[in-house]
């Protein structure tokens, strides 16, 4: 059943279409990749799902059974949708611990004391790793750290839906480990729906059922992760933008066909 519903949903910067009136479901519990060349649009696709930007235009915005057209971010945030951006901005006065009960507070349509929030932040610290790390100023952390940081402030808001910006980038095996199986974890052991822009692509084949691939504002293509790796549109539009290829796809545009690395192979 689709929890989120979008459909003519567009956004111009200065007469521009950077989001060019994507139609999109989301479906309960599924993993879906958002991938696409830079400058796609994926992250301003993210942006109007959670109302940081307001569209220029869009038809249907249903999220469960809410209509979320022209919705701001609060609104959005209180039906249950979760955000991680790209670079989250922090509390750099915070403990990890504080900053996370940020999120416990301003989540879901709740009134929650200060009590309650810290309570519920010790359990996301958990979820994610870094129970260890409450007491730490958030700017002790390590590049994953703020990531799971901001993983777990949006966690704490007891979302529905998570929506994530490139939260493998830059880690190490280690560490993408981890980010992968806690993605699995949130969908399966916790029922969150996770729509997910990356370009880490063995993460994408790891754990999407479904990927978008979008370009140029628009829905390139969609399907698994196999067939989308053979549509001939995906694999020209990432040939015509050298070094934006999905890095490390087995066999996908962008990856050298015989050795190691190769002109387009190094996206990340
Ligand atoms: N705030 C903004 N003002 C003007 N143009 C923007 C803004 N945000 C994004 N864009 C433009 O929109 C297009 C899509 O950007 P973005 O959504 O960041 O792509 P992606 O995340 O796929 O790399 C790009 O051409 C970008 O320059
Ligand atoms: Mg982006």
């Amino acid at each position: 059943m689709a929890l989120l519903t979008l459909r003519g949903l567009t956004k111009r910067f200065g007469g521009l279409p950077a989001v060019d009136g994507i139609d999109l479901d989301v479906d309960t519990g599924e993993i879906v990749a958002l991938i696409g060349p830079n400058g796609a649009g994926k992250t301003t696709l993210l942006s109007l799902v959670a109302g940081i930007v307001p569209p220029t235009a869009c038809t249907t915005f249903r999220f469960g059974d809410r209509d979320l057209v022209g919705a701001a971010v609060h609104e959005v945030r209180h039906a249950g949708i979760g955000t991680v951006r790209q670079a989250p901005t922090r509390f750099p006065s915070m403990s990890v611990r504080e900053e996370v009960a940020v999120g416990a507070r301003f989540g879901r349509a709740e009134t929650l004391d200060h009590r309650t929030a810290l309570h519920r932040a010790d359990e996301v610290l958990d979820l994610v790793g870094l129970r260890e790390q409450a007491a730490a100023p958030v700017t002790s952390l390590t590049l994953h750290g703020t990531r799971l940081l901001g993983l777990a402030r949006a966690l704490a808001g007891r979302p529905d839906l998570l929506l994530l910006d490139e939260p493998m980038a830059g880690l190490t095996p280690g560490e993408l480990e981890h980010a992968i199986a806690l993605i699995r974890a949130l969908r399966d052991e916790h029922g969150l729906t996770v729509l997910w822009v990356e370009h880490v692509m063995p993460a994408v084949d790891l754990l999407a059922e479904r990927v978008v691939v979008m370009d140029v504002g628009r829905v390139l293509a969609e399907g698994d992760p196999a067939e989308v790796r053979r549509d001939p549109a995906v694999i020209a539009a990432y040939l015509g933008v050298p070094d934006a290829g999905p890095a490390g796809w087995a066999g996908a545009p962008g990856a050298a066909p015989s050795e190691e690395g190769g002109p387009r192979a190094g996206g990340a």
